[in-house]
């Protein structure tokens, strides 16, 4: 037989996240590798979802995202941020994912190129390329994760299109300031660029650090995609609710593709979701809490470890720098499961220009704190 696998195949890696928690099983280790919960959300959205159900919103679900899910995003866009969208700006995906790629197969043609920064949520890189994009790297340096300003206009070109923007940012923590965000926001004015502003994290910011939505610096939000997830905000990572915000035009462009993939996301999780942002002043100050009291439980018990953590500001992730005998951030994380029973993710793979990525570690604080003093106590053992 021919090989009837498409050649845009070629070469797409496994997710290192697959990668890790098998090896992570087959070791019994302590994971602190993958990104999410390994605890429920709030009870009270067990039971929105549930009524949903019984109530009979078991069907399809109108293809943008249903009308209460929507008013309630957009409720909250405007309380909290002072931005105004109505229900033209705003599409429900499957999970912030399914926007990102809906995001580059709507708006990449062949040859276009795309800045991200880097280290990048993987999906990132993929899209653009199953998209036909070229990607084209800024680098986040240790130890702030700034990034230099000359390096991101010199990545411009006259074939480039979009700029990626992660806010807080997977993986290393950082929350970009008042004037990295009006920087890049001039940068996009000047080339006429678009912005894809992945902002999953925007309620998990620690010490003093404010998250400021990119479209709200002046004349950002009519270039502007923004992503976000419900999953993200009310730990419910497996229902996959996500959404889009953006002008009436490009929303529809996004649909065009959801249209031909999800069509439409779960019913009962959006009618759910929909009432959770209800109860959002109740629950942020909760939720946020919760995550700080887990950052300082990991970040102060790793300061008595071999790996000297990065204190994040926003996020749930903190990057720990590797001790030298230890080799590259890949051998770690598999010395760190076979030898002391704990998973993190080598970030690395989230590098495609420098090598920053090789002395690092990416370690999730979003667990149980009786798995996370577990995790520290195992690393505390590394002599
Ligand atoms: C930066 C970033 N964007 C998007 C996602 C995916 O979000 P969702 O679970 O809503 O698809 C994640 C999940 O880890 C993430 O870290």
């Amino acid at each position: 037989m021919k090989n009837f696998v498409a050649n845009k195949l070629d070469n797409m890696p496994v997710s290192i996240f697959s990668v890790i928690s098998q090896l992570a099983f087959e070791h019994k280790a302590v994971n602190l590798g993958q990104g999410f919960p390994d605890f429920n959300g709030p009870e009270w959205i067990f039971d929105f979802a549930f009524e949903a159900m019984k109530e009979g919103k078991n069907q399809y679900a109108p293809s943008y995202g249903i009308h209460s899910l929507k008013q309630s995003i957009a409720n909250y866009q405007k309380n909290y941020y002072g931005l105004n969208y109505n229900e033209e700006e705003i599409i429900v995906t499957a999970g912030a994912t399914e926007a990102l790629y809906d995001a580059f197969q709507a708006f990449i043609n062949p040859g276009d190129q795309v800045i991200l920064f880097e280290p990048y949520y993987d999906s990132y890189y993929s899209d653009i390329l199953l998209a036909g994009g070229i990607p084209k790297v800024v680098t986040l340096k240790k130890p702030d994760f700034n990034f230099d300003y000359d390096e991101l206009e010199k990545a411009i070109s006259f074939k480039t299109k979009i700029i990626v923007l992660n806010n807080p940012h997977n993986p290393t923590g950082k929350v970009y300031s008042a004037e990295e965000l009006k920087f890049i926001a001039s940068i996009a004015i000047k080339h006429d660029l678009l912005v894809i502003s992945d902002e999953v994290y925007e309620f998990l910011t620690y010490d003093d650090a404010i998250h400021i939505p990119f479209a709200s610096i002046p004349g950002m939000k009519e270039r502007t995609i923004t992503i976000s997830s419900c999953g993200k905000t009310f730990g419910f990572t497996g229902w996959k609710v996500g959404y889009a915000l953006a002008q009436p035009e490009w929303i529809r462009a996004i649909h065009g593709i959801h249209q031909w993939t999800t069509f439409a996301v779960n019913t009962p999780g959006q009618h759910a979701m929909a009432r959770a942002f209800m109860k959002l002043d109740e629950y942020i100050p909760q939720f946020r809490s919760l995550y700080q009291s887990k950052l300082d439980l990991v970040y102060n018990n790793l300061l008595n470890t071999k790996f000297i953590p990065h204190r994040p500001k926003g996020s749930y992730f903190i990057m720990v720098d590797i001790p030298n005998e230890f080799g590259n951030d890949r051998d770690a994380a598999i010395k760190l499961i076979k030898e002391y029973g704990v998973a993190t993710i080598p970030p690395s793979v989230f590098y495609s220009k420098s090598f920053e990525g090789n002395s690092m570690l990416r370690v999730c604080f979003a667990k149980q704190d009786k798995t996370l003093i577990e995790g520290v106590n195992r690393l505390q053992k590394v002599k």
